[in-house]
């Protein structure tokens, strides 16, 4: 294990004024975000939409740290037979690959998960780095109902991120470390809370036991935000407090920066938040985003499979990268996008 290089990875992903790009959607997921823009999941058309975000050369190069590939991705090369690799490289942006294999049912845990992709990680691994994968990303779930979360999934999913990690970490591979907690309930901001607590806690525990060198890694955590279908909405304020909060009790300083996921939020509050917590600062480690859905909702809708709107859907795509950009930094303000507007 390099850990002077991991260290070097992991500081250049979380460095401040750019963040992450999620691009790593599985197959089945990237087709359900074609199907709302009438566009049809084929391998050419996921390739000539991610080539169209990789050379948005404005987002790339000033916003842009580094972006999860999803398997199919990684191997895939833009039309004049470029790597899709080499753009994100050529950007000035570090590659990154998806590695588990997907949030399975956990046995006598009713509406629970485990997510799985353990097997033969140690030689997938290897082969990702080969092709330019500098850091890797699994995503644990955790649903926030009556009677669950239990802790028969937390510490299962934490185990398995903590075993991830530490295979990333001896293939010289910066972790992404993401427990997600969902916001798709009814409960209010303070049960989000004392379950992301929870999962903290319990994954923190779990990197030490397995020997992980936190110096080497990102983590991804949900905000603490209440629940989509909660009657109660908390204000951007509370949310950064009680997010930061949270992670004051849980996140070791060693640990060199978290990049949110969006979760669903709405871009603007995705980006708004994230804002809210750089201004109040005071924290041990820098704050970005790693989204999926708050950075490629504007592209793919500008799109929508059109080679007319590539143009379009990379000046909404760069819009939304310098707006997180800016939050990184604690200097978007809500007129900026009106402005846009
Ligand atoms: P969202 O920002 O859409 O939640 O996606 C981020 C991600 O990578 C989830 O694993």
């Amino acid at each position: 294990m390099n850990l002077e290089q991991l260290n070097r990875i992991a500081t250049a992903m979380v460095q401040p004024g750019k963040g992450i790009l999620a691009a790593d959607e599985s197959s089945s997921t990237i087709k359900k975000r074609f199907d709302a823009i009438g566009v049809e999941s084929t391998p050419e058309n996921r390739r000539d939409y991610r080539e169209l975000l990789f050379r948005s050369t404005d987002a790339m190069r000033n916003y842009i740290s580094g972006v999860i590939l999803y398997d199919e991705t990684i191997r895939q090369s833009a039309k004049d037979g470029t790597p899709l690799v080499k753009l994100i490289e050529q950007a000035g942006s570090i590659p990154g690959i998806k590695v588990d294999t997907g949030a399975k049912p956990l046995p006598f845990c009713p509406g629970e998960t485990v997510t799985e992709g353990l097997d033969g990680l140690r030689e997938r691994l290897k082969e990702y780095y080969g092709l330019g994968a500098r850091f890797a990303k699994w995503r644990a779930v955790i649903d926030i109902g009556r009677d669950i979360p239990s802790y028969t999934c937390i510490k299962a999913n934490a185990h398995a991120l903590a075993r991830y990690a530490a295979l990333c970490q001896e293939a010289d591979i910066v972790p992404i470390v993401e427990p997600e907690v969902l916001m798709d309930g009814d409960h209010d901001i303070d049960r989000c809370a004392v379950v992301t607590e929870w999962v903290l806690k319990e994954v923190y525990q779990e990197l030490y036991y397995n020997r992980v060198v936190l110096e080497g890694t990102v983590l991804k955590p949900n905000m603490v935000i209440a629940g989509k279908k909660c009657a109660k909405q908390a204000s951007v304020e509370e949310v950064a407090e009680k997010t930061i909060m949270v992670l004051k009790r849980c996140v070791p300083a060693a640990v060199p920066g978290i990049a949110f996921l969006s979760g669903g939020q709405s871009d603007e509050e995705a980006t708004a938040h994230l804002n809210a917590m750089n201004r109040i600062g005071g924290f041990p480690w820098k704050m970005t985003f790693s989204y999926g859905r708050a950075l490629q909702a504007a592209p793919q809708k500008a799109w929508s499979g059109k080679p007319e709107n590539v143009s379009a859907a990379q000046a909404a795509f760069s819009h939304r990268a310098k707006m997180n950009g800016l939050a990184t930094l604690g200097q978007w303000k809500p007129e900026l996008e009106k402005r846009a507007a």
